[in-house]
């Protein structure tokens, strides 16, 4: 039975966003930590609307006054440090990445029993070792990895040590409605609609690219199943594809040609050729596996981004390719 009331932090990020739609639509009791300076646009308009606490998740004692108050039967933990892929700002990510979920698990053992479902991320691994596995030994090659492979093990030691109910789920790369307008598929969608040129990365980069849905349908899974205390779990497709397929299933399903220009970034530490998970634990502990196919899924999007390409007028300035 899907636990309630839910928290989510990170609600009006891509992924929260879209879990939040996902859990009203249940008709679920909602609570959404905001961050007080979110815009907030992804959450805008909803109805019914989820309750909104704004905290900054720096703050301990803020969160622990929330989850006093919401008194949740769970927690969703998807807020993340929102920096350059390339900063190396090890305070910011350290005070938002590993402190803040500190703060979320503090919270969470203060208030028993609250279930725990904390994200993860693929960059925790070091992208070496092709099928990526949840137990093998990694080192981040990245600011933003590392502090997040540092919550993972405090998740772990929460479960281990305090028995807190918490899983982790190892996110891959995500896809779907509501992405930032700076990311990859999205600029490669707005390059079809549009006709602007979009610069790529040099052929044969991979990602495990799994559609938002799917990481929604995960998280409920994981909300609704026992004895997943202390695990980590890869959410991904065991599939690879490289952005070149990308930018080819978006123009099949657009009907349009993609201006774009290859081998247009300098290399970054999460270039991979192999980038792919072993979604073997993930299938039998939670009797889950992603549903969504690639070409599907960015045939969805490209559709959601048509839809609703005025959102994007505003985020389409900067550029990070995937
Ligand atoms: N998207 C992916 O491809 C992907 C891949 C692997 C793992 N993940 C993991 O999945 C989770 C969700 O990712 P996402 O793509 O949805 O991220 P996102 O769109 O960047 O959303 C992150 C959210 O966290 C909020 N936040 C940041 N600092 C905060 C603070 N100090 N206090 C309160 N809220 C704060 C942000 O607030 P603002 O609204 O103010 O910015 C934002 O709403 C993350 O943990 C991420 O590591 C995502």
């Amino acid at each position: 039975m899907m636990p309630s009331p839910l928290l989510i932090t990170g609600a009006a990020g891509f992924v929260g966003a879209n879990l939040t739609r996902a859990l009203l639509a249940r008709n679920l009791d909602v609570h959404a930590i905001v961050r007080p300076s979110t815009d907030g646009w992804r959450l805008k308009g909803l109805a019914p609307s989820p309750t909104l606490h704004a905290v900054d998740l720096r703050d301990g004692a803020s969160v622990k006054a929330v989850v006093r108050q919401v008194k949740p039967a769970a927690i969703v933990h998807l807020a993340k440090y929102r920096g350059n892929p390339h900063t190396l700002d090890y305070g910011g990510a350290y005070a938002t990445n590993l402190d803040a979920t500190r703060h979320v698990l503090e919270a969470a053992r203060d208030c028993p029993p609250v279930r725990v479902v904390h994200a993860g991320s693929s960059l925790e691994y070091d992208l070496s070792r092709s099928p990526l596995k949840e137990d093998q030994e990694s080192t981040p090659l990245t600011v933003h990895g590392v502090t997040k492979r540092a919550a993972t093990a405090l998740c772990q030691h929460y479960a281990a040590r305090h028995g807190l109910p918490v899983v982790v789920l190892r996110l891959f790369t995500v896809y779907g409605p509501w992405e930032d307008g700076a990311r990859f598929v999205p600029r490669a969608i707005m390059s079809a609609l549009d006709g602007s040129p979009i610069a790529v990365t040099r052929s044969g980069l991979v990602h495990d690219w799994i559609h938002v849905s799917d990481v929604v349908g995960a998280i409920l899974t994981a909300l609704s199943t026992d004895g997943l205390e202390g695990h980590v779990l890869n959410v991904a497709t065991g599939r690879q594809s490289t952005n070149d397929d990308v930018v080819a299933a978006i123009a099949r399903a657009t009907g349009r040609q993609i201006r774009h220009t290859a081998d247009a970034f300098p290399s970054r530490p999460w270039d991979a050729e192999a980038w792919v998970a072993d979604v073997s634990k993930t299938r039998t502990l939670m009797g889950w596996t992603a549903a969504v196919e690639l070409q599907a899924g960015l045939a969805q999007t490209s559709e959601w981004f048509k839809q609703h390409a005025s959102l994007y007028q505003a985020s389409l300035a900067g550029e990070t390719p995937t």
